[in-house]
């Protein structure tokens, strides 16, 4: 069988891409089907390292991973938290710092305390240091079990903008303006307040995770969710460094999944295949 992406024809490789792509409803089955693997992972290991991600799209999966919790459903007490990016010269305690954001997005749903999470110090004097010593301490912390990625219009994972490169380790970056003004929301609307710098985990370090999961919703993630998936591997979309990845997951709902050629192919993967699997 052969496909046509934006880059010419392919043949199908042993019969799949690379990556799972799990097609849901909407956003709320997306959310429910991740904390579903997350709270599988935590029964067969309760001290996990869980990377977060922040963003809007992650919320449903934060959700629906405390109503588990608080439903009895799984023991998050030895869970361990570590954050994905951060912004340069924000103080940790600003409400919208992502280490604040995770704070009351993730650990307090989850009854943990800032004992359990790890991230960089985006105020750090001495930033690539900071970016080294966190790098450090993800591989001392015996890696990440579950990567959670949103994914940027741009195709950016963590702030691994366009051009990233796909070997790269945490380190300071600098902001699209692209990327400003999405994320202008969490600032009352006004682009001025959002830094221009951030430290994110590198391609080549959030590769380290032993399962990444990416979760995109909306139509205006359609394009970046294609590149992503049926484009070729570039660091021009730096979510197509999941197609190196043994074992990537992509949760797409209806609108994400919009410009996927495959997208019949991806349903007919999907629902064939044994439950005991998972994601
Ligand atoms: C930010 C974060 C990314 C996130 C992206 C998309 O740039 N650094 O980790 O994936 O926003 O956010 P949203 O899910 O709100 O669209």
């Amino acid at each position: 069988m052969v496909y046509t992406t934006y880059a010419g024809e392919f043949p199908l490789q042993n019969g799949r891409p690379n990556v799972e792509v799990v097609i849901v409803s909407d956003a709320k089955a997306g959310g429910e089907l991740i904390a579903g693997a997350m709270a599988e992972l935590l029964r067969r290991k309760p001290d996990a390292l869980l990377g977060v991600a922040t963003g809007s799209t992650p919320l449903p999966i934060y959700q629906a991973l405390a109503a588990t919790v608080d439903a009895g459903g799984v023991d998050v007490s030895r869970a361990r938290v570590a954050q994905l990016d951060e912004y340069v010269g924000l103080p940790a305690e600003h409400p919208e710092s992502y280490r604040s954001v995770l704070r009351r997005e993730v650990l307090e749903p989850l009854g943990l305390d800032l004992d359990a999470f790890m991230g960089p110090d985006g105020t750090a004097e001495d930033v690539r240091a900071a970016c080294e010593a966190y790098d450090r301490a993800l591989a001392e912390a015996g890696g990440v079990d579950l990567q959670l990625l949103g994914i940027g219009t741009d195709g950016h994972i963590g702030f691994n903008e366009p051009c990233s490169s796909l070997a790269s380790r945490t380190r300071i970056k600098t902001l699209t303006e692209q990327t400003r003004v999405d994320n202008a929301r969490f600032f009352e609307g006004d682009i001025e307040q959002v830094p221009h710098h951030v430290i994110t985990q590198g391609i080549g370090t959030i590769l380290e995770a032993r399962h990444l999961v990416l979760l995109a919703t909306g139509e205006g993630k359609a394009d970046a969710v294609a590149a992503t998936v049926e484009g070729p591997v570039a660091a021009v979309c730096p979510a197509s460094a999941l197609q190196l990845h043994p074992h990537a997951t992509v949760v797409v709902d209806e609108g994400a999944a919009s410009k996927l050629k495959l997208a019949e192919y991806f349903r007919h993967t999907y629902s064939n295949k044994p439950a005991w699997q998972g994601i």
